[in-house]
């Protein structure tokens, strides 16, 4: 598996993406092409046999003095075996800068096991944040 930067090339690769994950969460198609094309933006994908499997993009906020996890995927049938961590490691490095923020689905299990794993702490809950009313967990690590 590699893992490589994306460009407008991907959107295809990345709609699909987004729709195997995400479901009725999944954004909308000007979402994903800003997030292919707005400067600054760290956006990684992981690839194996010539077929994007994983995408994660992180966007630094350096005024906000954190930058945001503002996506991350894997295709399901390449789950469990490294690939979200291996694009979270890569993004982390890429930011360069130390405290990085997330939201996720408080149900979201899988996810919060991963960050947690990766040092991501508890901060807070937003109360219905997400467009059903579920609730989002807002998670920051604090890099040295
Ligand atoms: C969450 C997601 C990105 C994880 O991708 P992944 O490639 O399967 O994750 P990894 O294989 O790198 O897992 C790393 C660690 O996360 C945790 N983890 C991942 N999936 C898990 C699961 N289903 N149950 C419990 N822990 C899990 C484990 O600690 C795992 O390490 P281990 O396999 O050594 O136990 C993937 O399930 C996904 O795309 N989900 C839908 C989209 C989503 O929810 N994205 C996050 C939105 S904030």
């Amino acid at each position: 598996m590699d893992i490589l930067p994306t460009s407008f090339r991907d959107l295809n690769g990345l709609h699909k993406l987004e729709h195997a994950c995400f479901l009725d969460d999944a954004w909308p198609l000007l979402d994903l092409i800003a997030v292919l094309t707005w400067p600054d933006v760290v956006r990684l994908k992981a690839m194996l046999d010539g077929q994007m499997i994983g995408f994660i993009a992180g966007d630094p906020r350096p005024s906000q003095g954190f930058a945001w996890i503002a996506t991350l995927g894997v295709f399901p049938e390449y789950r469990r075996q490294g690939v979200a961590r291996a694009l979270l490691t890569e993004c982390e490095r890429r930011l360069e800068i130390a405290r990085i923020r997330l939201c996720v689905r408080t149900n979201n299990v899988a996810a919060i096991r991963l960050y947690e794993t990766a040092d991501y702490q508890r901060v807070d809950i937003w109360r219905k944040y997400y467009h059903d009313g579920g609730d989002a967990l807002l998670m920051e690590k604090a890099g040295g």
